[in-house]
């Protein structure tokens, strides 16, 4: 509702009981409901706060990943919420339209919360996106496509396993939207998929057996223009919005089939060789005509540019076992310091040979290049989490553009979850 103004939103974490499995009711953790979270909305330019109430017998936190906002109103780890307390953030909407997405942040404890179900969408929406030729009915042809992979016990239960195993805990049933076996009736030429990687360890390569796609906006909003693939991959915490085309009467499959990790020597246990479907399409017999994606670059407002050669800092971070630069995380140390207004490229190294993923809290940036070469089309657009394939080298442009804060730092970490819990995470500073 808006309230003077403001866009305010209620969200309470709690425990609950879900069906996943026919016949079998599990323990789950959601906001507001049993199971994941309500889809939030808003607005460039518009100011939200959100009430945050947490119900579960543990602190908990809600980061909004991929915002732009300030570092106390971040939701990491450290805005805990205690058991039984409330937090209410408040900040405006400053940033192109995008899928985002908020889930928990306790320190140590985030693949656990995740896992459990805490996590949802946050949409935002302005003139540019509006002007797009996209699919823009939410819920009939602008679908969330929430992806968690789950492990269930004999008795059916839900399972969060720690065998130490890398990346970290892999199910091996797929669940779209908190159920198993999704399908959605298309009623429309087009379909606009936002896909979420909300899976705490595992890599997805989206696509369709019998058809390519567009892929449209990537984690932080639209790209420049569509690109036509047959394939999106997306480590946690990845998003991307495609836009499929369907014809009367058919029926079609998302699926993640066997993703390339991107090394030779990539174990198999690491998810490569796993196949699964995501969501069925189903086709009506009559279809209601959809707009072809299609906007042109200067839709994009030009002080959201990113220009390379305004970047005057530059910072090297590597990734190996647990650590970033030989560091753990550490809740009292700053590991960076950044002026507000400073463009910066960081070169991010995955030294290991298996995979690790790279998100920066507060900022989008922009791939420059990986080992050196051109990014490919789907690290084009937008984003605030990269896959990092194994030994390679991503050199990210990035702008902190306000909201200075000499003691609340940001975070930048692993999103593969367990890693970040392990310690695969620093902190910043905007100055
Ligand atoms: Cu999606 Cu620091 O998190
Ligand atoms: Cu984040
Ligand atoms: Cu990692």
């Amino acid at each position: 509702s808006v309230v003077d103004g403001v866009r305010t939103f209620d969200l309470t974490a709690r425990s609950g009981t879900r069906e996943f499995l026919p016949g079998v009711e599990t323990p789950t953790w959601g906001f507001d409901g049993p199971y994941l979270g309500p889809t939030l909305r808003a607005e460039r330019g518009e100011r939200v706060a959100v009430r945050v109430t947490n119900e579960l017998d543990e602190a908990t936190s809600v980061h909004w990943h991929g915002m732009h906002l300030p570092a106390a109103m971040d939701g990491g780890p450290h805005q805990p919420v205690a058991p039984g307390g409330t937090w209410e953030p408040t900040w405006r909407i400053d940033q192109p339209a995008a899928t985002l997405w908020y889930h928990p942040h306790p320190h140590g404890a985030t693949e656990e919360h995740v896992y459990r179900g805490l996590a949802g969408l946050f949409l935002l929406d302005d003139d540019a996106s509006r002007a797009a030729e996209l699919p823009s009915e939410y819920g009939v042809d602008d679908v969330p496509v929430v992806v968690q992979d789950k492990a269930f016990d004999d008795d059916g239960r839900l399972e969060l396993r720690h065998d130490g195993a890398e990346p970290g805990m892999l199910g091996d049933t797929v669940m779209t939207n908190g159920t198993v076996g999704a399908y959605h009736e298309v009623t429309t030429e087009r379909v606009r998929l936002r896909l979420l990687n909300g899976s705490t360890a595992r890599t997805y390569a989206f696509g369709f057996a019998d058809r390519s796609f567009d892929l449209v906006a990537t984690d932080g909003g639209l790209l420049d223009a569509p690109v036509r693939l047959d394939e999106v991959r997306l480590a946690p915490g990845e998003r991307a919005e495609v836009v499929v085309a369907l014809e009367p009467g058919e029926v079609t499959r998302l699926r993640s089939a066997e993703p390339d990790l991107g090394g030779v020597a990539v174990p198999s246990t690491m998810g490569g060789n796993d196949a699964f479907d995501v969501l069925e399409l189903r086709a009506a017999d009559r279809l209601t005509p959809s707009p072809v994606p299609a906007w042109g670059r200067s839709s994009h407002a030009d002080d959201d540019e990113l220009r390379a050669e305004d970047a005057a800092v530059s910072r090297s971070f590597e990734l190996a076992g647990r650590q970033i630069n030989g560091e753990r995380m550490d809740m009292g140390r700053v590991d960076e310091v950044v002026t507000a207004g400073d463009t910066e490229v960081w070169e991010v190294r995955n030294a290991n040979p298996v995979p690790h993923s790279f998100h920066v809290h507060d900022v989008q940036f922009r791939v420059l290049t990986v080992d050196g070469r051109e990014p490919p089309p789907q690290l084009t657009g937008p984003k605030d989490t990269v896959y990092l394939e194994p030994r390679r080298t991503y050199r990210l442009l990035m702008r902190f553009e306000d909201y200075t804060d000499a003691e609340m730092p940001y975070m930048y970490h692993c999103h593969m979850l367990l890693h970040e819990d392990e310690g695969m995470m620093g902190q910043f500073l905007v100055v």
